[in-house]
């Protein structure tokens, strides 16, 4: 049986600025994403039917307990591949399984990594041929940060996310992500934005250029103080034990330290690897966290192995 194999990072926003909502019930966005080392892969093998199945595993330590990821048509993994299939007429199946490092409903866009890295796995065993605008096209219609897992690196988001250009970042940055026991709705911490700014609608977002300036330079202090994100203040709201993992990452004179997207992961800017190191030991034996994961970026997007 042919197989593929695609290996796909999970991202984090280096600022998330969040317009008021759209008549879609979309919010407009400004944000840097950054693609970091912390990676799902997914095989897809040839079937001898036309169906398009999944089967999860979970990689790594089993510290925190996972949130249930669809095995079924819902898996937007499935629904990539069946979209790749209706765009280009195919008539072949795959079975799809998908080996998941980054954590479900954390804020790290796991789910869309899985789809981005499907449409990739297919296209290569179906030998669609799709062209990255094409993938990007498709990418866009299964979610928000779809195009950007194909895309990688460090990258702006406009529109609703979907949007991606680059943008000029240097050196490697290293994080630790502070994990919680339990996920997030993304679509809960939006409705909760909504409700914050219920009386007085934010302004239309912009990327500070503080942050694009540090980038460029490749400086992490600089990063470490540019941090923002719009969403924080509600997904503090609804789990005000993430304070507690804030705190802790000041005190321990991180760089920086941010709700990462619409949360409960955490992320912490170190110095360098050593630094990150002693970081996700005092996360961890705070217990503010259920687990402490370091990773580095930026990390090409999606791509076969
Ligand atoms: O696009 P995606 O399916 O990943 O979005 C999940 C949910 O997050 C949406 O249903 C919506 O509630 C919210 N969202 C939003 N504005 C965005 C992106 C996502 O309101 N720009």
């Amino acid at each position: 049986m042919r197989t593929t194999t695609v290996r796909v990072p999970a991202k984090i926003n280096l600022c998330l600025g969040v317009g008021p909502r759209r008549d879609d019930g979309y919010h407009p966005l400004a944000t840097v994403y950054q693609a970091v080392d912390l990676c799902d892969e997914v095989r897809a093998t040839e079937v001898k039917d036309g169906a398009v199945t999944v089967s999860v595993q979970f990689a790594g330590d089993e510290r925190r307990e996972q949130a249930p990821v669809p095995t079924g048509p819902d898996n937007l993994a499935v629904k990539a591949a069946c979209a790749l299939r209706d765009a280009f007429g195919i008539e072949a199946g795959a079975g799809l399984a998908i080996r998941k490092a980054i954590p479900v409903m954390g804020g790290m866009a796991g789910g869309s990594a899985d789809a981005a890295a499907a449409l990739v796995a297919c296209d290569a065993l179906w030998g669609t041929k799709a062209t990255r605008g094409e993938l990007e096209e498709i990418a866009a219609t299964l979610g928000s940060d779809v195009p950007f897992l194909l895309h990688g690196g460090t990258a702006l988001g406009a529109g609703r996310g979907e949007e991606v250009s680059p943008v000029l970042a240097r050196g490697r940055f290293h994080w630790v992500f502070a994990i919680a026991d339990r996920g997030l709705s993304t679509a809960e911490v939006y409705a909760r934005y909504d409700e914050m700014h219920a009386e007085s609608p934010p302004p239309a977002p912009h990327v500070p250029q503080a942050l694009l300036t540090a980038l460029a330079a490749g400086d992490a202090a600089a990063l470490g103080n540019a941090l923002s994100n719009d969403l924080q203040k509600a997904s503090l709201d609804l789990r005000p034990e993430l304070s507690r993992v804030l705190e802790v990452a000041g005190e321990a004179d991180a760089l920086g330290a941010l709700v990462s997207g619409s949360g409960p992961t955490v992320m912490v800017l170190a110095e360098d690897p050593s630094h990150s190191e002693e970081l996700a030991g005092l996360l961890l034996r705070s217990g503010a966290c259920a687990d402490a994961v370091q990773a580095s970026g930026p990390e090409p997007g999606a791509h076969l192995i």
